[in-house]
């Protein structure tokens, strides 16, 4: 069981606060497209006869693709690896891609996934985020795939933007139940270094974000989710039943995945890589028959520090056997010893199997796993 993650590097103009790589000039599109259909053969030992279970187009903006260019590359995917015949398959789509005559395109592809970058339905949210579609659009676009027959949709929503109040959060919330989306998630605003947000907000021309707001909205978000039946599985993930992204969820579960097309990163165990954030090199390179790529073996601090952070933030929480199975004595040592803190303030509890955050414990959770690492 493996995944394979495709990283289309465009968009229509880049949204402020956004540091994924990928470019708004989509003039090398259709070279970077026949280097992708050339890089899924190049790398179709990677996973050394794994089956494929899941396949997901990030982003930049993958609804960008036409359906030849998907087609090409499914024809690719299907000659070169095992893909389970239900294999879940996602796309990220923007809400102004997705006209009736694309959602009527894309059904007639392998995609049975969406994840639609929704944002905020509120016109005051998104225009601090300079996206380029309005609610109106995100609305139709969900309401339209859902009328297609795709059912399985995931849409991101960001909190703690300036300025919006915890009402207009709540509101926000209240849309997203409307509309039946089964999966949601959540992430709150982070200002990163070298994007125009945090140039703007530098130089006083966006207003600062707000620390409180933040953890104010989270608790909304928790609370709300809980009340609508929908299972907090991740920090930033929720879901109705059956509906737990397992792209997402395999990252998680350290399960092997071969990432391709610009800056996507693999990992098959033992080491991970990445390829080049650079477009033409990339092209170059892969026309040259080599996959422009870098790398490194992880070490078991690695492993074991990469565990702790992942499976912390999930439901299934750090896995007792998984610990005593693949670490040392000494890891467990310092980690028995560490735990003893968070039991004691109750921001871990255990069970016969693992040990997992409780609500007061999803707030400081990188700082619980930053205490566990070695
Ligand atoms: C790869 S990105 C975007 C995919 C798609 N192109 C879009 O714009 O919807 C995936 C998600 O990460 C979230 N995200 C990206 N940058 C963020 C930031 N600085 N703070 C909070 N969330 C962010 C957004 O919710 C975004 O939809
Ligand atoms: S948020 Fe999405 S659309 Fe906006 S720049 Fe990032 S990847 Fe592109």
């Amino acid at each position: 069981m493996a995944g394979i993650y495709i990283h289309i590097p465009y968009c229509k103009q880049k949204c402020n606060y956004c540091n994924f790589f990928s470019s708004a000039s989509g003039k090398t599109k259709e070279a970077f497209i026949d280097a992708l259909l050339k890089e899924i053969a190049l790398q179709h030992t990677y996973l050394k006869d794994e089956e494929i279970n899941t396949i997901y187009f990030g982003g930049g903006t993958p609804s960008l693709l036409t359906k030849d260019n998907l087609d090409a590359i499914f024809n690719q995917l299907y000659k070169y690896y095992t893909i389970n015949k239900d294999a879940e398959i996602t796309l990220e789509a923007n809400p102004d891609d997705l006209t009736k005559e694309k959602i009527i395109e894309l059904k007639n592809t392998p995609v049975n996934r969406f994840s639609m970058g929704v944002q905020s339905f509120f016109k005051e949210d998104l225009e601090y985020l300079n996206r380029i579609h309005s609610s109106e659009q995100a609305i139709e676009a969900i309401k339209r795939a859902q009328d297609t027959g795709f059912n399985n949709i995931t849409i991101d929503l960001i909190y703690g933007i300036p300025g919006a109040s915890d009402q207009r959060w709540n509101d926000n919330l209240s849309i997203a139940f409307d509309l039946n989306i089964p999966h949601i998630s959540s992430y709150c605003l982070t200002i990163e270094e070298g994007t125009a947000l945090h140039h703007l907000i530098n130089k006083g021309k966006a207003k600062p974000v707000d620390e409180e707001q933040g953890i104010r909205q989270f608790v909304i978000l928790m609370d709300r989710m809980t009340e609508n039946n929908y299972i907090h599985y991740e920090i930033s993930n929720f879901c109705k039943d059956g509906f737990i992204s397992i792209h997402n969820s395999n990252y998680w579960r350290q399960k092997k995945y071969l990432g391709l097309g610009p800056s996507a990163h693999s990992f098959n165990s033992h080491s991970r890589q990445w390829n080049t954030a650079n477009i033409t090199k990339y092209i170059s390179s892969i026309n040259n028959e080599i996959i422009p790529f870098e790398s490194e073996i992880l070490s078991t601090e690695q492993q074991y520090n990469e565990y702790i952070l992942t499976s912390l933030r999930t439901i299934w929480g750090i896995n007792k056997e998984y610990l005593k199975h693949h670490f040392n004595k000494e890891y467990n040592q310092h980690f028995d010893e560490n735990i003893k803190q968070f039991l004691l303030f109750k921001t871990i509890e255990e069970n016969a199997t693992s040990y997992y955050l409780t609500r007061t414990g999803k707030f400081i959770a990188d700082g619980i796993a930053a205490e566990l690492f070695i």
